[in-house]
């Protein structure tokens, strides 16, 4: 069975574009591949040496992404900081990995310009870390953004040097893996891109009725449409997008008539799209709430994951300490 890994940073609440961009994708994989799931708590210390949240924010994205359904008992779910192995594999691909190559990262130079006052070695080494992250479970495939592709390139490349330079065919080169549905792409409400990407135009799943309706009702829009069956600009696309999603084929068909008829009226189509978002949403809100509350549940997951997480690491350690050279 292939093996798949995602990482995700501990940067705040699962909004419906992780949801139906990965999420959801991620609870059918763990019945196909041997899955890895972690919440990046490490990397998060590139940016904020001194994380003010940083176990909430980690607890968060546990209780949200068990409440969407992953489950420890099928896929290792896991925080990166308790698997103490990653680190090891970071130190040997950091011996190999070179200054040069490293500063010529885009994400690298990007936060040099972002915090000239914080340009740390572990902002440096983030490629090397992540490569780690992915190799130290010698994973097939990454479910990873296009933001992500540049670090793919480099775990793919430290698999390569490391073969390579210790003589041996150890590190497959990891893929990255594009979900090849088009409700990847979730739009936000404010008529411009993805959701998540700007404050406010996310909604999150744990967004009680009252956010959500007026999250959606403040959606942008335009004066309507004036020509039958004419195209939709973005920010109506992706109300369109949205019930896509959430709502029935017949609510979808219903509005989209209306819009083809020049007879749609926004603030109707809004109301039910919002109500649709929260018959969506409000299972799931329940159980992340839920789960949130119950300290000795989040721990036993927690424990549970590290301790599969830590199996594999152990393996690949020896097998990697072998290679070069170490004494076993
Ligand atoms: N860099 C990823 C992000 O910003 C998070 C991450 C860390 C990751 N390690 C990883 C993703 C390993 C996939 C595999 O979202």
């Amino acid at each position: 069975m292939e093996t798949v890994l995602s990482g995700i940073r501990p940067t705040g609440n699962l909004h419906l574009g992780n949801y139906f961009g990965a999420v959801k994708s991620f609870v059918k994989m763990q019945d196909e591949y041997n899955c890895y799931f972690f919440i990046a708590d490490w990397h998060s210390l590139t940016t904020h040496p001194k994380p003010e949240n940083i176990r909430q924010s980690t607890r968060t994205i546990l209780a949200e992404y068990l409440a969407c359904g992953i489950d420890p008992e099928k896929a290792a779910i896991y925080v990166q900081s308790d698997l103490k192995q990653v680190l090891e594999l970071y130190l040997y691909f950091n011996m190999n990995a070179y200054l040069g190559e490293l500063e010529r990262v885009t994400s690298f130079k990007e936060k040099v310009r972002k915090q000239p006052d914080n340009v740390n070695a572990g902002l440096l080494t983030y490629p090397t870390l992540m490569a780690a992250d992915i190799l130290i479970h010698r994973a097939d495939k990454v479910p990873v953004g296009k933001d992500q592709e540049q670090n793919m390139e480099m775990a793919r490349l430290f698999a390569r040097r490391f073969n390579r330079i210790y003589e041996v065919e150890y590190f497959k080169e990891p893929e990255s893996f594009h979900f090849n549905h088009k409700a990847v792409k979730v739009p936000g409400l404010d008529g411009s891109g993805k959701m998540g990407k700007s404050e406010g135009n996310a909604i999150y799943l744990v967004d009680d009725e009252k956010t959500i309706q007026k999250k959606v009702m403040r959606a942008v829009t335009d004066s309507g449409p004036t020509v039958p069956n004419q195209e939709k600009p973005d920010p109506i696309q992706n109300l369109f997008t949205l019930m896509e999603l959430v709502s029935t084929p017949d609510t979808y068909n219903y509005f989209n008539d209306k819009y083809n008829a020049c007879e749609i009226r926004y603030g109707d189509m809004k109301k039910q799209l919002a109500q649709d978002i929260n018959a969506f949403c409000a299972p799931i809100r329940e159980r992340i709430l839920a789960i949130q509350g119950d300290d000795d549940y989040l721990l036993k997951v927690a424990k549970l994951g590290a301790e599969k997480a830590e199996a594999s690491a152990e393996k690949t350690l020896r097998e990697v300490r072998q290679i070069i050279g170490f004494r076993v």
